[in-house]
């Protein structure tokens, strides 16, 4: 069995190899995402955008949540599992953000939580961590603040918000996060935070300076046809590949070419005969009760 990865290993990569993260919302894109060799698989809230087509994550639900991190658990993959705890489920009180953090990691099996914003944030990072369950902290380019940001805007360009965004950093690595992601900030801002503070950082539109990067599944593999942010470098067009190959079913479907010889069952030739005659006899007696009987016992009794 593949050893599993977990929090503290995570935490231990600090300024040594560079951690791999990707998202991953069901069982294959798991599969694909451990085989590929991932350290952190995070089942995201932006689930919401690139599976259920929605504008932004907001109307995620933990439940929905938990579901999508239970699909991707049943790969049993090596990687790190992180339940992502979407919008107004650790808003409200610690008591709620535990309870629901706790849902992500009993009903999902997640390894960890992630969850976003900083000093704020700081009494449920707290709670959680109380609970005994590690969490990733998020900052920069929180997408559930999509309308406090006024929209999707890099973050940190401006001195001031940068320094308030390594307080929340150096504070959140105090409170005992294993890791933070740092999303949508100036290269350089990344690599402050990344000198400052003693837990890895994860950068998605942070430059190359992170302890570690991670993309969106959908996005690194082409797997829509919308725009993507500039941060994303795709790897594939599985979109294109998948477009194609359904054509060519679809053809071979119209043609008769599809199913062909290799994809058919077959019955014995004695069986295909009786069945032949049967329906020939009730076709002639005009219904299929009393004949049909008769040649299904012949039948039976000669197997
Ligand atoms: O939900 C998500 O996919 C994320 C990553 C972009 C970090 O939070």
């Amino acid at each position: 069995m593949t050893k599993k990865l977990t929090a503290p290993a995570i935490k231990a990569r600090k300024s040594g190899e560079k951690i791999t993260m990707v998202t991953a919302y069901d069982e294959p894109s798991a599969r694909i995402a451990d085989r590929a060799g991932a350290d952190i698989i995070l089942v995201g809230d932006s689930v919401a955008n690139v599976v259920l087509g929605r504008e932004d994550t907001l109307a995620m639900s933990i439940d929905e949540m938990v579901y999508h991190t239970a699909a991707v658990m049943t790969a049993e993959p090596a990687a790190l599992v992180v339940g992502d705890m979407p919008w107004l489920s650790y808003h409200t009180t610690p008591k709620e953000a535990v309870h629901n953090a706790g849902r992500l990691i009993r009903d999902g099996g997640a390894g960890a939580v992630k969850l976003e914003g900083g000093r704020k944030r700081l009494d449920v990072v707290n709670a959680v961590l109380d609970a005994e369950i590690p969490v990733m902290g998020h900052l920069g380019l929180t997408p559930q603040s999509v309308h406090a940001m006024g929209g999707y805007r890099v973050q940190g360009k401006q001195a001031a918000a940068a320094y308030e965004l390594i307080t929340d950093a150096r504070m959140l690595a105090e409170a005992g996060v294993f890791a933070l992601v740092l999303e949508g900030v100036p290269d350089v801002l990344a690599e402050m935070v990344t000198a400052e503070i003693a837990v890895p950082t994860i950068g998605i539109g942070a430059g190359v300076g992170c302890d570690g990067q991670v993309l969106v599944f959908h996005d690194v593999l082409g797997f829509h046809d919308k725009r993507t942010a500039k941060f994303v470098r795709q790897y594939a067009n599985l979109a294109d590949v998948a477009v194609e190959a359904l054509g060519r079913f679809f053809a071979d479907v119209r043609s008769g070419e599809f199913p062909g010889e290799d994809e058919t069952y077959h019955m014995p030739e004695e069986s295909a005969e009786i069945l032949r005659e049967l329906s020939q006899a009730s076709e002639n007696l005009g219904g299929a009760g009393l004949a049909a009987d008769s040649f299904l016992a012949d039948e039976a009794m000669e197997q």
